[in-house]
């Protein structure tokens, strides 16, 4: 135990001193309740409610839907009353945010100063994934490309990685899958570093892997990790529980941060968004306001002849959500969408038989939300299919880091039916008129 120690100083020193500044959030406490509003007027009377107290994880907006809200420990017995006197259902689902956040983020993961290498045992910080997309493309020259999609609002990189061997050249179906546009969402991080890895493995591999693999070479892949990698290092940081990008303040306010999933110049734009700059789900000064946002749609429009499939991955809920998001009608062609929301489901079903996604329209099944990347994807874009996943679990954004392989085991599965669906359908814009 002492030699530990000693290492642990030896090698940490500086972290160890100071792992993080007294900024960090501790939601010492912090109950969140899962309430059950069975009326408009229940659903009216949270919004209100939610205004003045707590805060909300989860709002679908529609009566029989459940709600997830956080309250400090001052508001609870007033909330709890509050909802009683209602007569509305609710259950506590995590009794102490605090604690679970000690308990499932690690110190490593909060130190200021990085020190790990790329693993999935753990969540990674930003320079760590940042510099093992750059060692990976230089170690494989053949099939990779390390595309740089442009600089965050702090200047942080944004990078896609493409892998691939286009075995039908220009005709060489793709698809795209992404993570962290929400900052909190770790697991959609850690999810799209991990299947990038079993592509690097696969394609390194070639035909001496199991054929049932073969699928996954016959595209093109683009993998971009990290969509808002300063507010992913903001939650290590400050606050574990941070959505929003760090677009600083207008004048006058005090609040950071552009909902990066509000902020798409597209059909829908400030349906399920606010303009008040405070919000969680700030749409921005205006479409395509953020740089973010930019550096994304400046790099997939030109691939857009090829990519088939878009994937963003989000957490949490175990959701497979087609378009469209921002309206209740469903597109000409959603039941092709929806077969393959199925068949993405299925597939991680079959890996993890407890694992149950609910797969429908965003709007649909969740809730109406405009300015997302998934609308932009299919509507402007016109890429065939467009996906939201809301990966697991069903509770909380805090997923132990020893759920990081099992879920990209679930997810690789998914990914595979993907590029069999990719792999055939034909080029060029979606023709499905809107
Ligand atoms: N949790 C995601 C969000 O709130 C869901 C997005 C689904 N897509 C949509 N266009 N509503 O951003
Ligand atoms: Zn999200």
């Amino acid at each position: 135990m002492r030699f530990i120690q000693l290492i642990f100083l030896l090698f940490f020193s500086d972290a160890f001193t100071s792992p993080t500044g007294d900024t960090y959030m501790t939601y010492d406490k912090h109950t969140v309740l899962r309430i059950y509003p069975t009326t408009e007027d229940d659903v009216q009377f949270l919004r209100d409610l939610t205004d003045k107290i707590c805060e909300i994880m989860k709002f679908p907006g529609i009566p029989g839907r459940p709600v997830d809200v956080m309250c400090p420990p001052e508001d609870i017995a007033k909330f709890k009353e509050l909802i009683a006197e209602k007569g509305i259902l609710v259950e506590e689902i995590i009794d102490d945010m605090g604690s679970l956040i000690r308990e499932k983020v690690s110190l490593s993961s909060r130190m200021k100063r990085q020190v790990a290498s790329m693993n999935w045992n753990d969540y990674q910080r930003y320079d760590t994934i940042i510099r093992w997309m750059e060692e990976t493309a230089l170690a494989h020259p053949t099939f990779t490309k390390l595309i740089d999609m442009g600089r965050s609002v702090e200047g942080r990189k944004l990078y896609v990685l493409k892998i691939g061997m286009s075995p039908l050249g220009d005709n060489t179906r793709a698809v795209w899958l992404d993570g962290g546009i929400h900052a909190r969402e770790w697991i959609s991080v850690s999810t799209a570093t991990y299947i990038l890895k079993n592509l690097i493995t696969n394609f390194a591999a070639q035909n001496k892997t199991d054929c049932s693999d073969e699928v996954i070479r016959s595209v093109d892949w683009y993998i971009a990790p990290l969509l808002n990698p300063d507010g992913y290092e903001f939650t290590h940081t400050d606050d574990r529980l941070w959505r929003k990008n760090r677009r600083a303040p207008l004048t006058g306010s005090s609040c950071y941060g552009v909902d990066l999933n509000r902020n798409w110049g597209v059909a829908g734009y400030g349906v399920g968004a606010s303009s008040k700059g405070c919000s969680e789900v700030y749409q921005g000064t205006a479409e395509n306001s953020e740089p973010e946002t930019q550096a994304i749609i400046n790099t997939i429009l030109k691939y857009t002849n090829n990519i088939r499939v878009y994937v963003s991955l989000h957490s949490y809920g175990q959701y497979w959500l087609t378009s469209w998001g921002y309206k209740n009608d469903l597109p000409e062609d959603y039941d092709k969408l929806v077969n393959l929301g199925r068949k993405g489901a299925t597939a991680i079903r079959c890996i993890n038989p407890s694992r149950v996604y609910t797969v429908g329209s965003g709007a649909g099944v969740l809730y109406a939300a405009g300015g997302a990347s998934d609308d932009y994807m299919k509507a402007v874009a016109k890429i065939p299919y467009s996906f939201t996943i809301e990966l697991p679990n069903e509770f909380t954004f805090v997923l132990d880091p020893s759920e990081i392989i099992p879920v990209g085991n679930e997810v690789w599965a998914a990914m595979k039916e993907m590029a069999s669906e990719a792999a055939r359908h034909p080029l060029g814009p979606d023709p499905a008129t809107f």
